[in-house]
């Protein structure tokens, strides 16, 4: 059994399809043992509760960027975590986990990466930066983390339609029902076997 904490940041919709997938048995050998949260009194914590799986909020708001790394890492031992899924988490993870889980940490980004990522493109902002540029079709992609922003290995991506009248919302939307909820469970259980 890979042993896989997931780190949230808001509304874990990712988290939820990652929770409905090891459901139904389409998580490989996964199993979801711990939600990190970057923030309190996010839904995707209860949506976490709401499954039965143990919650701990490492607050990144106020503290060093070097502290919340060695909080982070502290959480993940605790909890004997051997995969790590960044599921709509807003935090850059710091070089300290970065090294103890290379080539076992995953992030899903509503892009079509190299396109629209990097530093400060995060969430709404991904949206509206590809409204604004005009692209026809977006979509996102799975890929590892290494120490360049959003710069990591490829795993899988799905392309979207972007329709006329898109807003930032609605492409979200269309984005994370197209694309985010099923590549990301599948990226998993294709690394969890
Ligand atoms: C998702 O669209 C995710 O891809 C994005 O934030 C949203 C979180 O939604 N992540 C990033 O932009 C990371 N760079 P969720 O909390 O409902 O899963």
């Amino acid at each position: 059994m890979t042993r896989i904490a997931v780190l949230v940041s808001g509304g874990g919709s990712n988290l939820q399809a990652l929770i409905d997938a090891q459901i139904r048995d389409r998580l490989g050998g996964g199993k979801i043992v711990k939600v990190i949260s970057s923030r309190e009194g996010v839904y995707a914590l209860e949506r976490a509760q709401a499954a039965e799986i143990s919650t701990v909020v490492v607050p990144r708001k106020g503290v060093m960027q070097e502290e919340f790394d060695a909080a982070l890492l502290r959480e993940l031992t605790a909890a004997q975590a051997d995969l790590v899924v960044l599921a709509g988490f807003l935090s850059v993870v710091g070089p300290l986990v970065l090294s103890e889980y290379a080539g076992r940490i995953v992030n899903v980004h509503p892009s079509l990466l190299p396109a629209f990522g990097g530093s400060g493109m995060y969430g709404l902002r991904v949206h509206a930066a590809a409204l604004e540029r005009g692209v026809k079709v977006t979509g996102a992609t799975v890929h590892l983390v290494n120490e360049v922003v959003d710069g990591g290995e490829i795993l899988l991506q799905k392309a979207v339609d972007v329709l006329p009248g898109d807003t930032p919302e609605t492409l979200q939307h269309r984005v994370m029902e197209q694309a985010e909820w099923l590549i990301l469970p599948q990226a998993v259980a294709a690394l969890t076997g």
